[in-house]
């Protein structure tokens, strides 16, 4: 399976997802939106094609989703990955990819969808936090969920800490989540993804 992923800074998700050298996973490129993003350099190294779709060159949301859908579409991906991708998507965009585009989110949705989700559940006092790797659709950080990881929230927690420990979890689940689509084991039913062979919650 032919995958290209979406990257706007450090990347470190998506060097997850590389590594786990996924069988039957072939990471066709990595695209991000801003020149600088650290990511770029450590794809490049590996060999993987880089590419760069500056949003800010483009008038509004739609041409610039365009415009990154021309570059995806060269690779023909059978996944798109959004790994810490900050861009929102337009639902044309969105549809045009459906059922093959999925994202991390570091938080356990639906609870803390958008930003600064660390912050925001450290003022909201919840024991547990995570990270939801999901479908994309076309309401925001609200497609049916792969796989979800549990963090505890600690005593003395900043969100430095936090986002650490979560960060830990990400790294685990999102090459997981890569590897049973991979395995064609993940359909979708409605607003909810199974996975064959995996219990339901
Ligand atoms: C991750 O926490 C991801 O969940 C969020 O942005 C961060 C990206 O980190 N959307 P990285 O670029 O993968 O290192």
């Amino acid at each position: 399976k032919s995958i290209v992923i979406l990257i706007s800074g450090r990347g470190s998700n998506m060097e997850a997802i590389v590594q786990a050298a996924i069988p039957g996973a072939r990471i066709a490129a990595v695209i991000s939106n801003r020149p600088n993003a650290g990511g770029l350099a450590f794809a490049a190294a590996q060999g993987i094609a880089t590419a760069v779709v500056d949003h800010t060159a483009y008038a509004d949301r739609a041409a610039f989703d365009a415009a990154l859908a021309a570059v995806i579409n060269r690779h023909a991906p059978d996944l798109v990955v959004l790994a810490g991708f900050m861009r929102v998507l337009t639902p044309d965009f969105v549809r045009q990819y459906e059922g093959r585009l999925i994202n991390i989110h570091p938080s356990l949705l639906p609870s803390f969808t958008g930003l600064h989700t660390h912050q925001r559940a450290l003022e909201a006092g919840v024991r547990v936090h995570g990270t939801t790797v999901h479908f994309v659709t076309a309401e925001l950080d609200c497609g049916p969920i792969i796989i979800q990881a549990v963090v505890p929230v600690m005593a003395g927690d900043d969100e430095a800490a936090l986002s650490a420990r979560v960060l830990a979890q990400e790294h685990r689940i999102f090459p997981q989540a890569v590897r049973w689509i991979v395995e064609d084991r993940v359909s979708i039913d409605g607003s909810v993804a199974r996975v064959a062979g995996v219990r339901e919650p």
